[in-house]
């Protein structure tokens, strides 16, 4: 078996940070030791297989995506990237673990749905991958096959509030599933938005001719997502369900989130990059004026990106600092402009809805610590060891300890990223963070004690990752 030791870093955990040393024997971290220790009177770094020096930069263990939608159909077409394609990308990105949505339509069956996104991923992940489900279609089969998922490790399951004919569920299927998920522990994660309303509202605005991708966001006002989140919440307290409530945009929502944890409820909110950096009328209000101009379907997403003016980004800055919200994922859902954004091109109705960026969440979030908005500790905390509690996989994931997976970030905080379509290894012809320029750079990422990137190259291999059999979130009470 391959040992490797990685020398001379500052280790950083969620509660903390020092001068250590990670050795790591196979796949799995074996010690965290002092700087330069021997062991039983051997020098380390001379009887290793590999020596990685990080000095002068941070070993953090490896980021936990807990929301991305590989090769997900949606809006007439398919999410552009495929496992293989998706989980490069983030490696790239100091990401390795991803927690994709397997997806039960209306009509089919949850087994069968949950073992068709196992046929997609399998043999072809760079990175370690679990699932959650999304129960499309809530009727008495899927709720009898829901109580199954635990044990194929599959903890926690995804509603939607919005798409009525596609994901939608009602709130009597909301309450229904909600009872499920309180009597097996199985973690409830919520689309909150009001979806039959937001229909309605996009019709009008589509009959004014009120078309480009601007009024996508629009139609999808606060007040839809306020609402839902409000009404998810509610039906979670009186059903005993868990809930963690999904890219969640509005400070609204947020407000809502931590009413409902200050009464003591078992309620979490996750927030994406895009919901932190980008906004409404920079975005999409840009090209709105000029109809010609198709650039701002980049940005349409689900829920929608939100007015600067009106604060949302500096409040969920705010939210991820107090805890008010506890995770950022990136929702990753990507469409390229040519032959799926522009199916959208006479009616932003059409437009598939989701951004990528599973390849710079680390960097993004990185950006909070350079800007003196989070912690070293919480930017760990909030990208790897809280995905890790709440989806079951702590302990293996989320934390640099002996017994857990050799999943290792060397991050340079004196290096640099600059973020474009030319260089991003997502298969999206765009970026939607195109110009942005990063403080910092993902260094050397260990996946499993293997060096996947290193050096500005890419070592590992179709087939790397692993499925990941999820245990209970560490939050149920
Ligand atoms: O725009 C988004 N978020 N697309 C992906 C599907 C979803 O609702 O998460
Ligand atoms: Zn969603
Ligand atoms: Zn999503």
């Amino acid at each position: 078996m391959t040992t490797t030791l990685i020398s001379g870093g500052t280790v950083v955990s969620a509660t903390g940070r020092g001068e250590a040393d990670v050795l790591i024997d196979g796949e799995t971290i074996v010690a965290v030791l002092a700087p330069g220790s021997h062991l039983l009177g051997t020098d380390l770094a001379a009887s290793v297989d590999t020596v990685i020096d990080a000095t002068g930069k941070y070993v953090i263990p490896g980021g936990i995506d807990a929301h991305t939608h590989m090769e997900l159909p949606f809006g007439g077409t398919n999410a552009s990237d495929t496992f293989e394609t998706g989980t490069r990308a983030a490696a790239w990105g100091g990401t390795t673990s991803i927690i994709d949505f397997a997806v039960q339509k209306y009509g089919e069956r949850v087994q069968d749905g949950l073992a068709a996104w196992h046929a997609k991923a399998a043999g072809n992940c760079a990175i370690d991958y679990g699932f959650h489900q999304i129960v499309g279609g809530v009727d008495d089969d899927s709720l009898q096959a829901m109580r199954g998922l635990v044990d194929e490790g599959v903890s926690s399951f995804k509603l939607f509030m919005a798409y009525p004919g596609v994901f939608y569920s009602d709130d009597a299927q909301i309450l229904k599933a909600m009872q499920v998920s309180a009597d097996t522990g199985l973690l409830t994660m919520m689309h909150a938005e009001n979806g039959p309303a937001i229909d309605v509202l996009a019709a009008q605005l589509a009959e004014a001719g009120k078309k480009a991708p601007y009024y996508h966001g629009i139609a999808r006002a606060w007040q839809m997502e306020e609402e839902a989140t409000h009404r998810a919440i509610m039906l979670a307290n009186l059903t005993g369900a868990p809930l963690y409530v999904v890219h969640v945009s509005a400070k609204q929502a947020v407000e809502q989130l931590a009413w409902a944890r200050d009464q003591g409820w078992n309620v979490f909110g996750e927030t994406c990059p895009q919901y932190l950096y980008l906004s409404l009328e920079e975005q999409l209000g840009a090209f709105s004026e000029e109809w010609g101009q198709f650039e701002g379907a980049k940005w349409v997403c689900s829920t929608p990106l939100r007015s600067r003016g009106e604060g949302h980004q500096h409040h969920m800055w705010q939210a991820l600092r107090t805890n008010d919200i506890q995770m950022v994922s990136t929702d990753h859902c990507p469409f390229c402009m040519k032959g799926q954004k522009e199916l959208g091109l006479d009616d932003f109705r059409a437009i598939p809805n989701g951004i990528g960026s599973v390849e710079h969440r680390m960097d993004l979030m990185y950006q909070g610590v350079v800007t003196g908005k989070i912690t070293l500790e919480r930017w760990v905390e909030l990208t790897s060891t809280t995905p890790a509690r709440m989806f079951g996989l702590y302990g293996r994931k989320g934390v640099i300890q002996p017994g857990a997976d050799g999943d290792v970030v060397v991050y340079d905080p004196n290096g640099h990223t600059s973020i474009s379509a030319a260089t991003h290894h997502m298969n999206m012809d765009h970026s939607a963070w195109d110009g942005f320029e990063i403080d910092g750079q993902v260094d050397t990422v260990i996946s499993r004690g293997k060096v996947i990137v290193d050096g500005g190259a890419y070592h590992g291999a179709k087939g790397d990752g692993r499925f990941l059999k999820r245990g209970l979130s560490q939050y149920l009470i």
